[in-house]
């Protein structure tokens, strides 16, 4: 299959272009386009066999259950029921943008979008591409991020063609993703609304708008079975084995140092992937990424997975990530972080 790459103005896409990657999506074909955390990859939500496609192009198990994504508030009604009162203040307060809610299902969703469960996850993206191609299909629109299962989620369209060329029919051009990681997801059929997956808009939002919000014990201990099944798998992750360092500031940067010193030692070809102001400390000889500040979670989210699967076009043999507080978006960056590390976390 030809994948055809279609370049579009983040603000003001072309309506034609649009029109014709609705339309494929309509027809039961797969189209990659970009939202506000990362580039997704959509099919007909509807289309049993469109939706199994998905898993197919991806190498994604099937028991790990897509979102679906709407173009309208009003949407949610006929693809869920019991919404909750803490459901309806979080879409009032944080939709459209990247926030996923688990609601309860209703019937006319095919069961390959929901793994089985009977709950479903709903997002209305703020991404004006995302939002006028789904209300142009005139359809919910399943999407996972548009990466090979296990690799990092792209957050431009190249980085979707290095994984998905070939295997779809259409990719949405409209540059770099604002937010860089994936959405906040929270399941709202609990009777205290459970933060799932941490993501763009943060638990301090949450708790601003809710009072109470629980995080899933899955997300603290790696010890725990996580409820999002997405969440179980090792994921984001760069080929070369990762390391991340997590104490506070400033011992994490001593021990950082030591550690790249003693691989260096080894003769290990090592890569790094740390703040401004570390990147500053470290040997000539080192393959640095620099995120952002330790100080500016939101730039580190932005340059986390570019970074982390650029890695994957160099030598290093090795990689030491440097943690940061977890404080707002924060919270979603130590998340990724850990997961790429496969939970290899050095703390003091
Ligand atoms: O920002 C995002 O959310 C991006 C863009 C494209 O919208 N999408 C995304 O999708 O990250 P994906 O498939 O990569 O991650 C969806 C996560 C998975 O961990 C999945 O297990 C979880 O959502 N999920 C989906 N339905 C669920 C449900 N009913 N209950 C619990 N978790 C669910
Ligand atoms: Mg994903």
């Amino acid at each position: 299959m030809d994948t055809k790459h279609y370049v579009v103005d983040r603000d003001k896409p072309d309506s034609k272009i649009l029109s014709e990657a609705a339309a494929n999506l309509r027809s039961g074909k797969l189209v990659a386009f970009p939202t506000e955390t990362v580039y997704g990859l959509g099919a007909n939500g509807f289309d049993e066999q469109a939706v199994k496609s998905i898993y197919q192009a991806k190498g994604r198990p099937s028991d790990n259950p897509l979102i679906l994504h709407i173009a309208a508030v009003h949407e949610v009604e006929k693809l869920t029921q019991n919404i909750s009162a803490n459901a309806r203040a979080l879409m009032a307060a944080y939709w459209p943008g990247p926030l996923t809610i688990i609601l309860e299902r209703s019937k006319i969703i095919p069961n390959a979008v929901t793994g089985g469960l009977d709950t479903v996850a709903i997002r209305m993206p703020s991404s004006i591409v995302a939002r006028e191609l789904i209300r142009l299909a005139g359809i919910p629109v399943a999407a996972p991020s548009a990466n090979v299962s296990g690799r990092p989620s792209p957050t431009n369209a190249d980085d979707v063609l290095v994984d998905l060329s070939g295997k779809i029919a259409v990719v949405l051009d409209a540059g770099p993703c604002d937010i860089g990681v994936e959405s906040t997801i929270v399941d709202c059929t609990t009777p205290v609304p459970t933060i799932l997956r941490p993501g763009g808009i943060t638990l301090e939002m949450l708790v601003e708008t809710l009072g109470d919000v629980e995080v899933d014990p899955g997300l603290v201990s790696n010890n725990m079975v996580a409820r999002a099944p997405g969440m179980k798998y090792r994921h984001y992750a760069p080929i070369a084995p990762m390391t991340l360092v997590e104490s506070p500031y400033p011992e994490n940067q001593s021990i950082l140092l030591r550690e790249i010193l003693q691989a260096l030692g080894d003769r290990k070809k090592v890569g790094a992937a740390v703040s401004r102001e570390t990147a500053a400390l470290l040997p000539a000889d080192v393959q640095i990424a620099v995120l952002g500040s330790r100080l500016n979670p939101a730039e580190y989210a932005g340059n986390l997975y570019t970074m982390l699967r650029a890695f994957d076009d160099t030598d290093v043999e090795t990689i030491f990530a440097e943690g940061i507080s977890e404080e707002g978006l924060g919270l979603a960056v130590m998340n990724r972080l850990r997961k790429a590390s496969g939970y290899r976390i050095i703390k003091k």
